[in-house]
């Protein structure tokens, strides 16, 4: 794990931003996992920014998001699919054709739709860069605890605490879907590169558990402890918990040489 605090929440998304420009600029048909929530909010704003003043173009880019409520209504404005719209994909100039989301509608068998999601992200080369937020109880994508670490894509039940966080972005009366389809673990962790998001002290605990402690269906996100390329950006808040600071900070200047050598994929 390469593990880089920031001073704030905007230098985080500043990191993402120059991660997901640098592979859209490397490679001629990027392949992008995508994350909802609140935490990549500012991601997205700064990819806009920088495809409208920089001509970052995502004309050849395609995009798979970790997950979906089930049988929600696409065009209702909870869909993850309505997320990606408003936050990314409509002031881009990405093809919403090649922009996947693992949905499962009225009707649909969600255990054909899950190998269906992952038969689409082989076909495309598999993903190159999957982007994370991690939950209060260690999630990663829906995966809540107790997930199998070699799960694929399929119908999760979401955990009270995860509808109880969620709660703030659904308006009184609406009903709020407690089911979703999402990406496995196993499916992330195919992944070529990892980011994982985390901001706010409400994520230091999960943060804590992700990197320090051990590897645990009881904490999802410590699958990634497994992974050979998986960078976790944080800021201090979110950081506040680990012990090893000052270490994860020497190790990240000394990183800088070798981006600056071999650019961010130096692994690719
Ligand atoms: C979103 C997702 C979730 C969120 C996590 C953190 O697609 O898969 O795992 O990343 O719940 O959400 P926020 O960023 O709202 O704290």
């Amino acid at each position: 794990m390469q593990i880089i605090i920031y001073d704030n929440a905007q230098l985080v998304a500043q990191s993402a931003a120059n991660w997901v420009k640098e592979l859209i600029n490397k490679k001629t048909d990027p392949v992008l996992g995508l994350a909802t929530g609140s935490t990549p909010i500012s991601l997205y704003k700064q990819l806009v920014e920088q495809h409208k003043s920089n001509n970052l173009s995502f004309k050849n880019v395609t995009t798979f998001n970790l997950d979906e409520y089930h049988q929600i209504d696409p065009v209702s404005s909870q869909s993850y699919r309505s997320f990606m719209t408003e936050h990314l994909f409509k002031h881009v100039d990405i093809d919403v054709n090649n922009t996947y989301l693992p949905t499962c509608a009225v009707g649909e068998n969600p255990r054909t739709q899950g190998l269906a999601y992952e038969e689409k992200i082989k076909q495309q080369g598999g993903v190159d860069l999957q982007v994370l937020g991690i939950g209060a109880n260690g999630h990663i994508g829906f995966n809540e605890p107790t997930s199998s670490l070699s799960s694929r894509t399929r119908i999760k039940t979401l955990t009270q605490q995860t509808i109880s966080d969620n709660s703030r972005l659904f308006k009184p009366g609406e009903q709020q879907p407690t089911m979703a389809m999402t990406m496995g673990i196993g499916t992330i962790m195919d992944a070529r590169y990892v980011l994982l998001m985390a901001t706010g002290a409400n994520k230091a605990n999960a943060v804590k558990d992700m990197i320090a402690g051990g590897v645990s269906a009881m904490c999802p996100a410590s699958a990634l402890q497994m992974h050979e390329n998986a960078i976790i950006l944080l800021d201090k808040a979110a950081a506040s918990e680990l012990s090893d600071q000052s270490y994860y900070q020497w190790a990240d200047n000394e990183n800088r040489k070798l981006i600056e050598h071999y650019g961010y994929f130096h692994n690719y």
